[in-house]
């Protein structure tokens, strides 16, 4: 396992996305970004009604305790649902803006800022030609704990020249409902060393018991319209909670250099 920085980092809160906060983040010095109401809380208690009953809510079919609005790359298991996720990409993409309106998507909102204060701008990630979703909506009961675990893109798309590009995955993530009590984000500031280490740990579930990998080095309980910025490739997971389901909303983010855009999809 690398990068143990437990002593070392530190979560940024504050009123504005920033160039230096990102690369913080990328680097590892920085856990996490937090800027609260990032989306009113009025906004949200509006759109949470509608993404409850919405008729297009269905589970990630490979973890089918995590409801879903939209399809995330990572549920891409066949040539058919290859096809599925890119021939709805755009729609799904609308989808969510659309349930928004008439207000601004708190997910159109971190890609108009990552543009804006990242030095070589930001646009939508684009595999074999294609474009990409970006607004994924998850939607997870409060008891519910998620184990330990990381993401990249090529691992999920491992035959992708531009997934294999990136040198790191964050995840910008804005909760639209927290549960009453609990429900934290865990973080980790470490990695597997490479993908056998990390099957070897999962041994057969898709994440790590907590017990293998220590205490997190910060746990983050959000309020309802805060958004948290975290890289995704370190060990991430979720504390159980009670009360209302937690609802999120948000994008990866690629970084490849600060010479190029950032990415983003779901
Ligand atoms: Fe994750």
């Amino acid at each position: 396992m690398k990068n143990d920085l437990k002593e070392n980092t530190f979560v940024s809160v504050t009123e504005k996305l920033t160039f230096e906060d990102l690369k913080s983040v990328i680097d590892g010095k920085c856990a996490a970004i937090h800027i609260k109401e990032f989306c009113s809380k009025k906004i949200c208690k509006i759109v949470s009604k509608k993404l409850l009953t919405h008729s297009s809510r269905g589970n990630f079919n490979k973890a089918s305790e995590i409801g879903r609005i939209g399809m995330a790359h990572y549920e891409i298991d066949s040539p058919s649902g290859f096809d599925f996720y890119y021939e709805n990409a755009i729609a799904n993409t609308w989808q969510l803006r659309e349930l928004f309106e008439p207000y601004l998507s708190p997910v159109d909102k971190i890609r108009l800022l990552l543009e804006e204060v990242w030095p070589s701008g930001a646009q939508l990630e684009m595999l074999y030609g294609k474009k990409c979703f970006v607004g994924i909506c998850r939607i997870i009961e409060p008891t519910i704990e998620l184990l330990a675990h990381n993401d990249r893109l090529d691992r999920d798309a491992p035959e992708s020249f531009q997934a294999k590009s990136l040198i790191t995955q964050l995840s910008a993530c804005i909760y639209l409902q927290v549960p009453e009590k609990g429900g934290g984000l865990r973080l980790w500031m470490k990695e597997p060393e490479d993908e056998m280490e990390y099957k070897k740990l999962r041994s057969g579930a898709y994440g790590i018991d907590i017990a293998k990998l220590g205490q997190p080095a910060h746990v983050i309980e959000p309020e309802n319209g805060d958004l948290l910025i975290f890289n995704i490739r370190k060990y991430h997971g979720v504390a159980p909670g009670k009360g209302r389901p937690r609802i999120n909303v948000g994008a990866f983010i690629g970084y490849r250099s600060i010479y190029q855009p950032l990415t983003y999809w779901s």
